[in-house]
């Protein structure tokens, strides 16, 4: 298959869908890669690397898109793109189709196959292709907490660890999933007092069986985050509802309990935010706030390691990528009932619920779809 990979024009992306070394294994694979100049600099990638690793490069975007048959991407393509999708090519990329509806009326018009990220699901209901991006925001959240606890960033001027004779900062993390469960571990690991409120029983008993002494798990509700929001030094939002909005936990008269300097990390700000007073912010201004409380909500968290998060987020999409370029999508997606998940808009019709439900489109099962014309004359 001729493969292409286009270079994020969307602001401050940085991350490139396919590392050298999965060029190397598409190529080893017997497919045709073309990177478009500069797609990997972001990364730390350069040109040469690619060719080294059996790629070509074109000069422009309108090069690979003319030439490809799939288009591997990390972001979802912005409207200056959407003319240079042709009909039936593949697209394997984050789309978040449900809050976008001109991207969605666009892909159902280019009569392209638009295999999302996010909605690729295994058996157990976990999301492969988003669970990378929620490590490295987990991971940061605590980077970022110790960060903006200093006082030259107004914090309260606590060390994470603490030192001999003096106690560590005390870390709350909201929600004990994939981001909470990372934080959790990093916080832990520079020696904060660290506790994991989450509302799955199950849960909790997970992470108390795994984690280092120096994390302690809760249940949550009203009455115990706000008796804890009172002592902690670093909160960090971690919950996810699939589907739902954020549970607004931590609300604004609870932040006049605080102490003045407390951090607020908000990593689920994407979906609305666990904090009432949630904003979501940039990279290039990160934190807000209010009643001497810093507010740090950064929606893209894992671009600001676009080194990190590429490899990451490549690491778990080039298997599916290769399985694509293998067998073509309708093959791949017939034997993998995960990546079939991802398919949301095909040849022009919508084939995933959410997105018809969210703009009242039409919903066409996935099965007709990619089961027409495989028996011809029935
Ligand atoms: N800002 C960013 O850059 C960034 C990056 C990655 C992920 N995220 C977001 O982070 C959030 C968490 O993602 P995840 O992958 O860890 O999700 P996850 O599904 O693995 O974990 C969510 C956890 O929240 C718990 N929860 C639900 N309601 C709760 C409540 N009332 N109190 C306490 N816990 C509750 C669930 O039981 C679950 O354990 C999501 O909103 C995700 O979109 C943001």
């Amino acid at each position: 298959m001729i493969i292409g990979v286009p270079k994020e024009i969307k602001n401050n992306e940085n991350r490139v869908a396919l590392t050298p070394a999965g060029a190397a294994e598409m190529v080893k694979n017997g497919h045709i890669i073309y990177i478009q100049s500069t797609a990997g600099m972001g990364s730390g990638f350069s040109d040469e690397d690619y060719m080294h690793a059996g790629a070509s490069i074109l000069p422009t975007i309108t090069d690979v898109y003319a030439i490809a048959e799939m288009i591997i991407k990390v972001k979802e393509p912005i409207e200056m793109e959407y003319n240079l999708i042709k009909k039936d090519q593949i697209l394997f990329t984050y789309f978040h189709f449900a809050s976008n509806e001109p991207l969605t009326d666009a892909m159902i018009a280019s009569e392209s196959i638009c295999l999302a990220y996010e909605t690729v699901e295994m058996a157990d209901r976990s999301l492969p292709l988003l669970i990378p991006m929620s490590e490295v925001a987990g991971r940061m959240s605590i980077q970022e907490g110790a960060k903006y606890l200093e006082k030259t960033y107004g914090g309260y001027g606590v060390l994470l660890g603490g030192v001999p004779g003096v106690p560590p900062a005390k870390v709350l993390i909201i929600g004990g999933g994939i981001v909470g469960t990372e934080a959790a571990k990093m916080g832990a690991g520079l020696g904060a007092d660290v506790t994991i409120v989450d509302i799955s029983l199950k849960r909790l008993r997970y992470l108390d069986d795994i984690m280092p002494a120096n994390v302690k798990t809760m249940m949550s509700n009203e009455y115990n985050i706000r008796e804890m929001v009172r002592t902690h030094d670093v909160i960090i939002g971690a919950v996810l509802i699939p589907g739902a909005v954020a549970p607004k936990l931590v609300t604004r008269d609870m932040l006049q309990t605080m102490r003045p300097g407390t951090v607020l990390v908000d990593v689920a700000v994407d979906q609305g935010g666990c904090f009432e007073t949630t904003v979501p912010t940039t990279h290039d201004h990160p934190t807000f706030v209010i009643d001497h409380v810093i507010h740090y909500c950064v929606a893209n968290m894992p671009g600001a390691v676009p080194r990190t998060s590429t490899l990451a987020l490549t690491n778990a999409t080039l298997p599916y990528a290769i399985q694509i370029a293998n067998m073509g999508w309708k093959k791949a997606c017939t034997v993998n009932e995960s990546l079939r998940k991802g398919l949301n808009v095909v040849k022009g019709k919508v084939v995933y619920e959410g997105v018809a439900d969210a703009f009242c489109l039409p919903y066409h099962d996935v099965e007709t779809v990619l089961y027409s014309k495989v028996t011809p004359g029935k």
